[in-house]
């Protein structure tokens, strides 16, 4: 049987013969990052990969995909699923399969669906994962506990699975190394920042065709992702009101300029409520009589549990898809609020994800941090992402757009040292 009919037979994907769209999707995103496609090609050329077994889970579309696609070239046996059973494309799980790679993910797959997908994976034995909200890792923790003690590195791309992994450790149940990939200057700072803030702005003016001009913008948690988010809001003319837990982050965000207030006052005048703070039930049952009539509500935090839907469910009179990805509940039978993608991720469920630009950056730092795992001797634990490495995408992706920086010359450097000359102590003064 051939690589790809090997593939097929091992897979699970929605059909088959979307695969030319995949493919052309896929080809997008390697022409957009330059970084994956040159720099880390280069650096994984030296075989620490080769016949090395990799689980990419990490939501399935095309950016992934490349990822996936660069580390088979580079000798890896990669299998992939998607971290979230709402946000697979379809086309681009196919493509994959047609070159070679074995998946085991469709869009919209029922919760059971994809717990199996993610055991399926889980029985290829992968030595690696490059895991998303340390969705497989802890399935493995939990339900293989033979693959688990076998299992040679995670490097992990939420800040909800570095939490989830430095739980494991812990409670002493993380006896491989981990790199906290998400931790990481290059994946940090810009994917969660910039890369969550322009998809999630984009996704819900794109599911709604609302505008933002004069809009009162709730944002649950001043994070990374609600910072972002919150810049985005204010660039398109919008209000934000910023709700946090964390006096510091409060005040970042007071200081940014934004209104600060507690979550009842913030959703009184809100006309939309954005959540992203990677905890459970941010938005939960006691908060729905603090909604204004026609609130929108979305999420940006991992997974779909900080809307507790199933309770707006439940207190409602009715619930209809009035648009695609925009759910109507009447609360009271009179009050209607509307969910956007169900709760889940609405930049990924309901729209394209990141922007590829940010996804070369995310996914740089993933590869090499899949290479560290391969080719080091890390101890168990969690680790940070070493700052050589981020400097060093940082500088191949400046010069992948021709940008170029400044050293410090001579006279520039050593202030300490400088400064301790007493000819130098004279002239400064003695401030
Ligand atoms: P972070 O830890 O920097 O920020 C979370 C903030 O929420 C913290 O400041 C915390 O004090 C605050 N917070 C926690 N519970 C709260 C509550 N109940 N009410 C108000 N504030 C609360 O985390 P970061 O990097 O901003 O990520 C947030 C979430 O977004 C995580 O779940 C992460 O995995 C997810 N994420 C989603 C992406 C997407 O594509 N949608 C991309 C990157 C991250």
């Amino acid at each position: 049987m051939s690589g790809m009919g090997e593939a097929a037979a091992r897979s699970r994907v929605a059909d088959i013969s979307l695969a030319s769209a995949g493919h052309q999707a896929i080809d997008w995103a390697r022409r957009h990052s330059p970084v994956l496609d040159g720099f880390i090609r280069q650096r994984l050329e030296d075989g620490a990969l080769t016949g090395r077994k990799v689980a990419v889970v990490v939501h399935l579309e095309a950016k992934t995909a490349f990822l996936a696609t660069v580390l088979a070239d580079a000798g890896a046996i990669v299998v992939a699923a998607g971290s979230n059973p709402w946000t697979t494309r379809d086309d681009v799980a196919a493509a994959l399969v047609e070159r070679g790679i074995e998946v085991h993910s469709s869009r919209r797959s029922a919760p059971e669906v994809w717990e199996a997908d993610l055991m399926k994976v889980a029985d290829t034995e992968p030595e690696y994962i490059i895991d998303d909200g340390a969705e497989l890792t802890v399935r493995i923790a939990r339900d293989r506990p033979d693959v688990y003690s076998r299992l040679k590195g995670v490097s992990e791309e939420t800040t909800t699975g570095v939490a989830r992994l430095r739980q494991l450790e812990e409670a002493g149940r993380l006896p491989m190394p981990a790199i906290a990939a998400n931790d990481a200057a290059c994946k940090h700072m810009f994917d969660n920042r910039y890369g969550t803030g322009q998809s999630t702005i984009q996704a819900i003016l794109h599911l709604t065709n609302l505008r933002l001009p004069g809009k009162r913008v709730a944002i649950v948690g001043y994070g990374w992702v609600g910072r972002g988010i919150a810049n985005y809001v204010h660039s398109l003319g919008g209000r934000v009101v910023a709700v946090e837990v964390d006096p510091i982050k409060a005040l970042e965000a007071h200081t940014d300029g934004h209104e600060v207030a507690n979550l009842m006052t913030a959703l009184g005048g809100a006309d939309l409520v954005i959540t992203a703070t990677g905890g459970m039930r941010s938005i939960a049952e006691r908060h729905f009589s603090a909604l204004a009539p026609s609130t929108v509500l979305a999420n940006a935090g991992h997974h779909d549990l900080e809307i507790d839907v199933p309770a707006l469910r439940d207190s409602s009179t009715s619930a209809e898809e009035v648009r695609p990805g925009v759910t109507r509940f009447m609360l009271d039978g009179e009050k209607p609020v509307f969910v956007l993608a169900e709760g889940a991720l609405v930049n990924i469920a309901g729209g394209l994800g990141h922007p590829v630009e940010i996804m070369d950056l995310s996914f740089s730092v993933q590869a090499l941090g899949c290479h560290l795992l391969a080719s080091g001797d890390l101890s168990p634990g969690v680790h940070e992402f070493p700052a050589e490495l981020d400097e060093e995408i940082a500088t191949a992706k400046l010069a992948s757009e021709g940008i170029r920086l400044d050293v410090l010359e001579e006279g520039q450097s050593d202030t300490l040292s400088g400064l301790l000359k007493a000819d130098t102590w004279r002239s400064s003064g003695s401030q």
